[in-house]
């Protein structure tokens, strides 16, 4: 048979061919090793020079013939199965998404910002301060000298000047308490203004128990005028707290106490009860079936702080406060143990965390419950 009709052959039947697999079957038979077509290309090593001139060109010009339409062949057909592949795969656009996992807001969080809330209510804003903080801010400004006894209540974490990196002439401390902020406020506001903030955020001690963990939250307020008393320290701390648990019946119990940073100082209780088991804020704690609860700590301003903080003790004077965050979330959604707080426990998370979209309004209710 002659080259011409072999390769005529051979493009009819890759043009033949039904599928990739027949396709393929075909390229052994013509190109494989054993191929008919490799077989003609072997012939070429026993054939005298001038037979090879003239047969040489053809068997290759066949080779390529049928090497070229097996490469068209076989686009041509997976292209036909990609669009009989799309036309029976349609794609519903009615069923519902994958759900995607969505994280939470963390109740630390979440009630920060619900006393943010209840606070700018009150004419408050927000302060902030470092977080690793130097000795003056966190201890001698707020009235607690080197070698004050009160500093052993704050037994924490001191971060060595030279190894610190901090170009410092104090000792840096992770703060303690979030006080300090109190004395930047003074001095950023300059010594000649009415102030009121809270300040919440991070402090640290070296303390670790099942309500105790060496890092938890604070919220710290400050409010500084001319004619600012006690009163105002008990109506500011009642509207919060009722705001905040929700409840018209909180009664508090101020007993004297001692802080260096404010004088008189007191310490501020509130009525509670077990129902079902929880402690629920509400009531007088005389009441029958009640008791009293340590909340927080606050008192008047001390003219030493009001000195350090740039204002002048017989013109200006203001009350304090200083509530931990963590108990505040702990009493309103009724967790018990404070260092599943910060396990990072995902499945705790998803439980007591808020949706990114309750966020706390005055209107809408600073209360979303978990
Ligand atoms: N800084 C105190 C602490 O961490 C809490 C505190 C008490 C803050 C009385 C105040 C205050 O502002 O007036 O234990």
């Amino acid at each position: 048979m002659d080259y011409e009709s072999l390769g005529a052959q051979a493009l009819d039947s890759i043009a033949k061919a039904q599928d990739l697999d027949a396709l393929e079957a075909l390229r052994v038979a013509f190109l494989g090793k054993q191929g008919s077509i490799s077989g003609l290309l072997k012939t070429l090593g026993a054939m005298s020079p001038e037979e090879r001139q003239t047969t040489g060109p053809k068997i290759h010009a066949l080779r390529e013939g049928v090497t070229n339409a097996l490469a068209e062949k076989k686009a041509a057909l997976e292209g036909a199965a990609l669009e009989a592949k799309l036309a029976a795969e349609t794609v519903d656009l009615t069923l519902p998404a994958p759900e995607s996992a969505r994280g939470s807001v963390h109740p630390v969080s979440q009630v920060m910002d619900e006393l943010a809330e209840i606070f700018a209510d009150l004419g408050f804003a927000v302060a902030t301060g470092p977080e690793i903080e130097d000795d003056w801010h966190n201890f001698t400004a707020l009235n607690m000298p080197e070698s004050h006894p009160a500093r052993a209540m704050h037994d924490t974490f001191y971060i060595d000047k030279d190894a610190s990196g901090y170009e410092t002439e104090q000792d840096m401390v992770l703060r303690t308490h979030t006080s300090p902020v109190q004395i930047r406020a003074m001095l950023a506001a300059g010594g000649d203004k009415p102030l009121r903030i809270i300040a919440p955020g991070r402090v640290y001690r070296s303390d670790s128990d099942a309500t105790h963990t060496p890092m938890f939250h604070q919220v710290e307020g400050l409010v500084i005028g001319k004619d600012i008393t006690l009163a105002h320290l008990k109506w500011t701390l009642e509207t919060m707290l009722k705001a905040f648990f929700e409840r018209d019946d909180i009664v508090l119990r101020l007993r004297p106490s001692y802080f260096p940073f404010t004088e008189p100082s007191v310490e501020v209780d509130t009525g509670y009860s077990y129902v079902d088991g929880r402690r629920v804020v509400g009531g007088s704690g005389d009441a029958p079936g009640h008791s009293w609860m340590e909340l927080l700590g606050s008192g008047m301003v001390n003219r030493h702080v009001l000195t350090a903080g740039g204002y002048d003790p017989d013109q200006w004077q203001g009350f304090a406060f200083g509530v931990g965050v963590d108990r505040l979330a702990m009493l309103k959604y009724g967790m018990n143990d404070l260092r599943a707080f910060f396990d990072g426990d995902a499945r705790w998370l998803g439980h007591y965390g808020f949706s990114g979209l309750d966020v706390p309004t005055l209107s809408g209710g600073v209360g979303v419950q978990a």
